[in-house]
């Protein structure tokens, strides 16, 4: 059976070089992209190399994006890279919204959709940040992000609960990034969803990854990191075995601190 994998955030950056990378391992990729036009042509010139690429046209904001990403693979899924975010600048509660939307409610939104889809030994991999490293955190919101009994229900209230504490210009123990505090609740969730998928018959892997600074839009030209060795952190863990491991934290293959 053609193996299929879903990569987020496809069209550039480190979601479209992992999406290459598994399009060359023989995986039918579909890949997000906002803009339609630039996605067929990626799909054209990969497909001249022999590379299977379907860009599907997906906003992780959007409230049709799950449906969507469930109907582009009618036949399941292998694969899920949960890749798509955004690093703004600025803090307020304007910055907490626009990247909550992105990094956690639309990374939630995709992985929810295409749990169903995932086929036998099939791997989410929740593309998260060393920012999101726990140990800098405060020890009563370590606590809680820890506790073993937190669900995508509680994470969304602490979510709540962060900007509540930026729109009333509270300083109340969280951190002063958007963004990290989205990894944060990647990381959380990620604990969570493995921990509930244990006895899955499908034997199904959930793992979030740390990419290193890498050379991006995002990134910026100063990171260390090549587009390649990002991508290969990524791609460890779209090769996780279904006796391999659940719910942990890794960068290059290796376990790393939360
Ligand atoms: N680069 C680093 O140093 C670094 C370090 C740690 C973690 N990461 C993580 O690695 C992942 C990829 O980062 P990157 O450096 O490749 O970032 P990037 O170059 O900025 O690319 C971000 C990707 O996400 C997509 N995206 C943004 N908002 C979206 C939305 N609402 N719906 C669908 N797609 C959306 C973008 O699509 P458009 O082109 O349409 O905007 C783009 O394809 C992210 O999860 C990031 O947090 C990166």
């Amino acid at each position: 059976m053609e193996k299929v994998a879903v990569v987020t955030g496809a069209n550039r950056g480190l979601g479209r070089e992992v999406a290459k990378k598994l399009a060359a391992r023989g995986y039918r990729v579909v890949g997000t992209v906002r803009d339609v036009a630039a996605g067929e042509l990626m799909r054209d010139r990969y497909a001249t190399e022999g590379l299977a690429f379907t860009p599907l046209a997906v906003d992780v904001t959007a409230e049709d994006a799950g449906a969507r990403l469930f109907a582009a693979v009618p036949d399941g899924v292998d694969v899920v890279v949960n890749n798509a975010a955004v690093l703004l600048d600025g803090f307020d509660v304007e910055v907490v919204d626009r990247t909550l939307a992105v990094n956690w409610y639309g990374a939630v939104r995709v992985a929810e959709a295409l749990l169903p889809a995932l086929r036998d030994g099939g791997r989410l991999v929740n593309v998260s940040s060393g920012m999101a490293d726990e140990a800098g955190l405060e020890p009563a919101l370590r606590a809680r992000l820890q506790d073993e009994a937190l669900d995508r229900r509680g994470i969304d209230a602490l979510m709540a609960e962060f900007r509540g504490s930026v729109a009333a210009g509270a300083r109340s123990g969280w951190p002063r990034s958007a963004y990290r505090v989205s990894k944060v609740a990647i990381d959380a969730w990620t604990r969570h969803l493995a921990r509930a998928l244990a006895g899955d018959p499908r034997r199904l892997r959930v793992n979030a990854v740390c990419p290193g600074w890498v050379s991006t839009d995002m990134g910026g030209p100063a990171a260390p990191r090549s587009v390649e060795q990002g991508a290969a952190s990524i791609l460890w863990a779209t090769e996780v075995p279904p006796d391999g491991p659940s719910g942990g934290f890794f960068r290059d293959g290796r376990p790393a601190a939360w």
